[in-house]
């Protein structure tokens, strides 16, 4: 899959490519014995993998930070399916107490969990700090997610063994990927104000939701636990995200108009990978336009999964400490 590809929307191995939706690359997929969460799915890219994972029958938890956008995802969603089964739950990344909370409370629904969807994300934000302390892209975009996905782990487990399905975790990356600090991830100045560049602290962020994949697919596989961990760029669409670049990112689309997809198309690779039984077993690997790609030689590094790794958990457990 090159530029031309993308430009032209010629389908890759897959059959299918940028010009896909997620809709045509889900057709015929039943997924009615699923249920899947997906974060920040009241909007964007989220929000059309919500409703097209319900679409296929899944049971779809929307976890968002803003509970009345997260109801009026749900209405939009049931509008046109009437049958979808959408429940919203409550989430904010950047806050270690927050993902505890949603654990439980999700827990208390008492549901399987085949799907997660690593979707949320924040983008080149003024240097922010969380409650946690921790420089805001790196704790929304990573540590979030790094946290949930643990927290979740035994349930999805439990719900693979006992069905004999695949589960499947899905984590939303970026091209940006390529563009970051120095060295990858910044583990002494993860939280430096000096250094800090809101494009490469996205990166960053971005590299490590690879590299997390990663590592985790690495650990499940050596479990032999039936769960694949893939991550993806879903292409440049214009949605919310781009509210702190919004001059930027509309002078880029106006050179670069043909390299964009409308939202359904940025949703696709996410559904491929979250539904498509060409991908059965398939873990660890990059997704773009619905087609496996090589990613950065960062995001390849092993050894920089397992800092990572290591380093996540011992942000967690001091952010745990303070509250
Ligand atoms: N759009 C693109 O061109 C593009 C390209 C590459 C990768 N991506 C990735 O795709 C994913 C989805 O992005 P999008 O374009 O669909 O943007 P979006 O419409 O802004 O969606 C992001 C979602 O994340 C939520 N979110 C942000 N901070 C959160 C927090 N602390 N806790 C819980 N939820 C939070 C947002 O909620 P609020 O509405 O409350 O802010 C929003 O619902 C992101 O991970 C992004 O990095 C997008």
């Amino acid at each position: 899959m090159g530029i031309i590809s993308l430009v032209t929307g010629r389908p890759g191995q897959s059959g299918f490519g940028s010009a896909s939706t997620a809709e045509q690359v889900t057709e015929g997929i039943d997924a009615t014995n699923l249920t899947a969460i997906v974060t920040g799915g009241a909007s964007g890219i989220g929000l059309e993998t919500s409703r097209v994972l319900a679409l296929r029958g899944a049971h779809v938890v929307v976890a968002a930070r803003n509970m009345e956008a997260a109801n009026e995802a749900k209405q939009l969603i049931l509008k046109d399916n009437k049958k979808a089964r959408v429940d919203v739950l409550k989430l904010d990344l950047s806050s270690v107490k927050s993902v505890r909370a949603f654990a439980e409370s999700f827990s208390a629904l008492n549901l399987p969990l085949n799907l997660l969807i690593n979707n949320a994300g924040v983008m080149f934000c003024p240097y922010q700090i969380s409650e946690d302390g921790i420089e805001m892209q790196f704790a929304t975009n990573h540590l979030g997610h790094f946290l949930l996905t643990n927290l979740l782990l035994n349930k999805m487990k439990d719900t693979a063994r006992t069905t004999g399905v695949e589960g499947r975790i899905v984590n939303l990356s970026s091209i940006a990927h390529l563009h970051t600090y120095q060295h990858g991830i910044q583990f002494d100045k993860i939280n430096d104000k000096s250094s800090y560049s809101d494009k490469r602290a996205y990166g960053q962020s971005k590299l490590a939701n690879i590299l997390h994949a990663n590592e985790l697919s690495r650990r499940l596989q050596e479990e032999g636990t039936n769960i694949t961990v893939n991550s993806v760029h879903p292409g440049l669409i214009m949605t919310p995200l781009m509210r702190h670049s919004q001059l930027l990112m509309r002078t880029l689309k106006l050179f670069s108009y043909f390299l964009w997809k409308n939202v359904p198309q940025g949703a696709a690779t996410t559904c491929y990978v979250a539904l498509h039984p060409n991908l059965k077993g398939v873990s660890g690997k990059y997704f773009l336009d619905c087609n496996e790609m090589k990613p950065s030689a960062y995001a390849r590094d092993e050894k920089l999964a397992k800092r990572l790794w290591d380093f996540s958990n011992k942000l967690v457990d001091s952010a745990s400490r303070t509250q």
